[in-house]
């Protein structure tokens, strides 16, 4: 019912689903909802210095029992991803109070800015500006693809840039994280379970593919004296693909691609091609890189272009804690653990708080895409796993 109130915000007609990026209107749209319905719950808001938004029953930590997720999306992403997790933990905080539940220790629902990345190519940035774990000058000076920097758009949105980085006084309030999310793949359908708690998150990381060329006529170049990049990153990207294949296990993604200047009438002057590569374990991530970096090589070396990979970001393989996760599993009756080929924020704070994270089952098994989809009956099973697992901690 929460979730339907913002089915409307951020739509995309032209992609599908929908298109909501750090502190465009429609993600300033959601944040303003986030912060009345947390008011209207009898929540104090106060935003971080990474425009990560808290909602407080209680008063601000330390030792908090905090739960939440994101409220952007991918380009044309569903409406769940993200938003699941961040209504249930409104609905759930709803239900503990108007049960009359006083809690023994602070609670916050936690909304992370720019879980994608879509707007500014990091994921998890709110957490990891939270954690140290980007290098904030760089953070700073990222850009969207208008070319505005985070400075300037957190500025915009009232985030003052230069307080933005690591925070070890937020980090320090949280005694616990508890991130529900939507399944993005068919575990709980192949197990026949409504919930799932996290076991595992692959490693990952996104490199940036540049092929450069020579611009010229489409008319009047003949084709052999062309130096085009599109045909050199075509070859390129299938190189990817066929090296991942190679790599069992191991998944390689190029979803984004820009050519500039972008005329139909027009070679190319450069493409640059986005690589998202995840593995089972770091060693095995970075070997796939470095063998894609190879076919990469390879592949355009007789068009006369050339290319470059720089690294855009990285996420080490992320084990959540297991004593924590077999802890909630005896809670909720012993319910199944999934390894994620996702990342998340709780991914992220693992490595500093203890941090679980909830599945719900995804019938279409699709996600990063309209498609996704969660069933009200398993959404209400969400809430009330992450409604026992609160109480078990309050
Ligand atoms: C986030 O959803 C990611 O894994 O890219
Ligand atoms: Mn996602
Ligand atoms: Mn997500």
């Amino acid at each position: 019912m929460t979730l339907a109130a913002i089915a409307d915000v951020g739509r995309d007609r032209v992609r599908g689903g929908y298109s909501r990026h750090l502190f465009e209107p429609a993600d300033l749209e959601l944040r303003e909802w986030f912060v009345e319905r947390a008011i209207r719950i009898g929540l104090d808001v106060e935003t971080d210095r990474n425009g990560n938004l808290w909602a407080w029953w209680g008063t601000p930590g330390p030792n908090a029992v905090v739960t939440g997720s994101h409220l952007d999306s991918v380009p044309g992403g569903g409406a769940f991803d993200g938003p699941l997790g961040v209504v249930s933990a409104l609905d759930v905080v709803a239900r503990l109070k108007s049960a009359g539940v006083v809690p023994s220790r602070p609670v916050a629902v936690l909304v992370f800015a720019e879980e994608e990345g879509s707007r500014f190519g990091v994921a998890c940035l709110g957490s990891r500006l939270m954690t140290g774990a980007i290098d904030v000058h760089s953070a700073r000076a990222l850009t969207d693809a208008a070319g505005v920097t985070l400075a300037e758009a957190a500025s915009a949105a009232g985030v003052d840039p230069a307080h933005l980085g690591r925070d070890d006084e937020a980090l320090a309030r949280i005694g616990v994280f508890v991130e529900l999310h939507v399944e993005q793949g068919r575990g709980l359908v192949d197990l026949g379970a409504p919930v799932a708690l996290a076991s595992s998150i692959l490693a990952h990381g996104r490199w940036r593919i540049t092929v450069t060329g020579e611009g010229n006529h489409a008319g009047a170049t003949p084709m052999a004296r062309r130096r085009d990049p599109v045909v050199a990153a075509a070859r390129a990207i299938v190189a990817v693909h066929d090296a991942a294949l190679d790599s069992p296990g191991s998944r390689a993604t190029v979803g984004r691609l820009s050519v500039v200047p972008g005329g139909t009438n027009v070679i190319a002057s450069s493409v640059t091609a986005w690589l998202d590569a995840r593995a089972a374990t770091d060693a095995l991530t970075r070997g796939l890189v470095d063998e894609i970096r190879r076919r990469v090589d390879d592949a355009v070396a007789d068009s006369g272009c050339s290319v470059a990979v720089a690294a855009e970001s990285w996420s080490d393989l992320v084990e959540f804690d297991p004593d924590l996760a077999a802890g909630f599993s005896g809670t909720l009756g012993g319910v199944p653990l999934l390894a994620s080929g996702a990342g998340h924020d709780a991914g992220v704070l693992a490595a500093h708080v203890p941090s679980a994270m909830l599945f719900v089952r995804n019938p279409t098994g699709v996600s990063h895409s309209p498609e996704e989809f969660a069933e009200q009956g398993d959404c209400d099973a969400g809430v009330d796993a992450l409604e026992s697992l609160l109480r078990s901690l309050l």
